[in-house]
């Protein structure tokens, strides 16, 4: 019930303005948002761990606002090292506009990320955008092999996808929406999780661990093994501000260990997404606000 309500505020203009506007959430921004992106990739880096950034903006409407994400994306390069990734949002590139003009986009982010030794994932957001998602998705990978899609375990056809995408970069993730015919319970969410994992693990391609479940983490270390794979063959990834110790642990055992680092000010959305994942977050948002 309340992840439902905080994502049905994640999309009202209304709160949007509310929240946004308020000084007061500036602690709980910094948290899950980089302010500074070069330092925080720079930091992070040194650290051992390995990034993919995310500049946030998503829904967008307009052609000229979709044309400024891929020039930010594009000058974002520049701040990389060589093996690092950037996560975009086909909606951020005009997939809303039209299929084609998101996937002219999204094509000349990779031609210019592969230049740079960087990687392009690709989200997956509502669960109305998935077809066109992996659709740009296929017919990139003809000219840019390396570029990653991300699956979400709640989505029932979820396995049916791993199963398609052999030899892809595949992000497996639990999924941070609402989506019609989802699964809903935690218990059921996980099984499809493992499931995927099994395939992707056993696979051709090169998975990417997208969670903080410390029982996934356990299983999919496991998976790893049977299926024969070494710390290059798979990578774990979590999100910036989220188990900031098990990242560094991780790390330290040698693995490849990915940090999503989202920076930029439209960060609205995304915060309240992270707010509905977990109730104890959104405690500490709101105890944020009442010790002002
Ligand atoms: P979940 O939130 O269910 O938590 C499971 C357990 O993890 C908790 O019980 C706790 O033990 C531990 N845990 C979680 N948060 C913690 C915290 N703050 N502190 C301590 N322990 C904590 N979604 C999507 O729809 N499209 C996408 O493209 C992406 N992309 C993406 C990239 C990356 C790198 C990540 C990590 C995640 C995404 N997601 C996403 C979000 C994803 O779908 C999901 O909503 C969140 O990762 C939360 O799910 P978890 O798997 O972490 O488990």
């Amino acid at each position: 019930m309340l992840r439902q309500a905080m994502l049905a505020i994640s999309k009202s203009r209304r709160a949007e303005r509310l929240v946004s506007t308020s000084p007061l959430t500036a602690d709980v921004v910094r948290r899950y948002v980089a302010s500074d992106i070069g330092a925080v990739v720079g930091e992070l880096t040194r650290r051992g761990l390995l990034v993919s950034v995310d500049h946030l903006g998503e829904e967008v409407t307009d052609e000229a606002q979709a044309r400024a994400a891929v020039a930010t994306y594009v000058s974002l390069l520049d701040l990389l090292p060589a093996g690092a990734d950037v996560s975009v949002k086909l909606t951020a590139l005009g997939l809303r506009l039209s299929q084609r003009l998101a996937q002219g986009h999204a094509a000349t982010i990779c031609a210019a990320a592969e230049g740079r030794g960087v990687t392009v994932t690709l989200d997956a957001e509502e669960h109305d955008t998935i077809p066109g998602l992996h659709a740009v998705h296929a017919a990139l990978r003809r000219d840019h092999p390396e570029v990653g899609v991300v699956v979400q375990a709640y989505l029932p056809d979820s396995l049916d996808r791993c199963e398609k995408l052999g030899g892809a970069r595949v992000r497996l993730c639990k999924g941070a929406y609402t989506a019609p015919g989802a699964y809903a319970r935690t218990a059921d969410i996980d099984r499809s999780f493992v499931r995927c994992l099994k395939v992707l693990m056993s696979g051709t391609g090169y998975p990417m661990v997208a969670t903080h479940d410390p029982r996934l983490l356990r299983i999919a270390s496991t998976l790893a093994v049977l299926d024969g794979r070494d710390v290059t063959g798979f990578e774990y990834q979590m999100l910036y501000g989220v188990r900031p110790e098990e990242q560094t642990r991780l790390a330290g055992l040698e693995a490849r260990m990915r940090v999503y680092v989202p920076y930029g000010s439209d960060w609205y959305a995304y915060l309240m997404r992270r707010l509905a994942e977990r109730p104890r977050n959104l405690a500490f948002f709101l105890r944020s606000l009442a010790s002002r």
